[in-house]
């Protein structure tokens, strides 16, 4: 036996593997007809911002999650500790599909807004995949943790992927979009959330009042262009949700928000997925201090924060 092998006591099982997950924006939501499945066919353009999420894995005995506030000033009210969070969930469905047993201690440090339609309890869940497969050694296939994403929610693959792309299906079928660089956002966070499923049935009931059959959902074609251009101007007078009638029809400071944003100057406003964050795109330092300024004195949101993106999706942090 040479020295070497003398050393080697199996592969290196780490004692604890951070992921860090971004929060997703939709630059573009188009909602077609609901189907038989209760989810409603829709073509996304799914855009990967810098507000992070972290997973802590940690070796244990058996299956435990805490959520902790990531800065001072994030808020985690109300994130279930139990099999009710999808990051519980996804280490549950990794262990299953790779015979292990979920023996993890998840730890999930939050700063996405909780329900507010940035996508947080699946990035959560995509962090938990990627980490529970360092932590357990059961090295999936990106396509494999793709697929278990899927059944998690339809928006836990786009968390996995990051970066600019299109997603189709429920939002569940990803394929990279080509993007400028550094696009600028400043983003305003609610106080309380809005429900996913309210609002795609508060969507639903504002269509049938006003006698609209959703055609095709569709990605407009200015917006594939103009993404590519990386000209902030285009780029916001494309932005698109067709989400934001109802997220505003449930709370109307969410239009107000809009209104004054664009009045203080920022290229495109939107309402992040199904809301309440909303989303402004700007065209540099000055611009943002004075959208900033304005959302932060308005009194109708909780904080307001900057991000750029597109940054890429779920990522180990940290290994010992
Ligand atoms: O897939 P996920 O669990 O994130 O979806 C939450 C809810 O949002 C669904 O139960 C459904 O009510 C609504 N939804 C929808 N159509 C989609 C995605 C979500 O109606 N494409």
């Amino acid at each position: 036996m040479t020295a070497l092998e003398d050393w080697d006591d199996g592969p290196f099982r780490p004692e604890a593997v951070t992921v860090r997950v971004p929060a997703k924006i939709n630059l573009s939501l188009s909602v077609g007809p609901l189907r038989v499945d209760g989810y409603h066919e829709l073509v996304t353009v799914f855009h990967a911002v810098s507000l992070y999420d972290e997973v802590i894995a940690r070796a244990a005995r058996g299956l435990s999650l805490t959520v902790e506030p990531l800065r001072r000033d994030s808020d985690v009210g109300g994130v279930p500790e139990d099999e009710r969070n999808l990051a519980w969930r996804a280490a549950l469905l990794l262990a299953e599909h790779a015979g292990v047993e979920p023996d993890v201690r998840l730890t999930v440090r939050k700063d996405i807004p909780v329900a507010g339609g940035m996508a947080g309890g699946s990035a959560d869940a995509a962090a938990a995949l990627v980490a529970c497969d360092h932590l357990w050694g059961t090295g999936l296939r990106r396509d494999e943790l793709h697929d278990l994403a899927g059944r998690l929610g339809s928006d836990v693959p786009f968390a996995l992927h990051g970066g600019t792309a299109i997603g189709t299906g429920r939002g569940e079928h990803i394929s990279p979009v080509l993007a400028a660089a550094g696009m600028e956002w400043v983003i305003a966070v609610m106080d309380g959330g809005l429900s996913t499923p309210k609002v795609f049935e508060a969507c639903d009931l504002l269509r049938s009042r006003d006698g609209v059959t959703p055609d095709a959902p569709q990605v407009h074609p200015d917006l594939m262009s103009t993404l590519r251009s990386g000209d902030a101007e285009l780029i916001g007078a494309a932005l698109y949700n067709d989400l934001q009638p109802a997220a505003v029809e449930l709370m109307p400071e969410i239009g107000e928000l809009l209104d004054l944003g664009t009045a203080a100057g920022a290229a495109g406003a939107l309402v992040s997925g199904s809301g309440p964050t909303t989303v402004f795109l700007v065209d540099g330092p000055v611009s943002a201090a004075e959208v900033e300024e304005q959302l932060r004195t308005s009194g109708l949101c909780r904080a307001v924060r900057r991000a750029r993106g597109p940054v890429p999706g779920a990522q180990v942090s940290n290994v010992r």
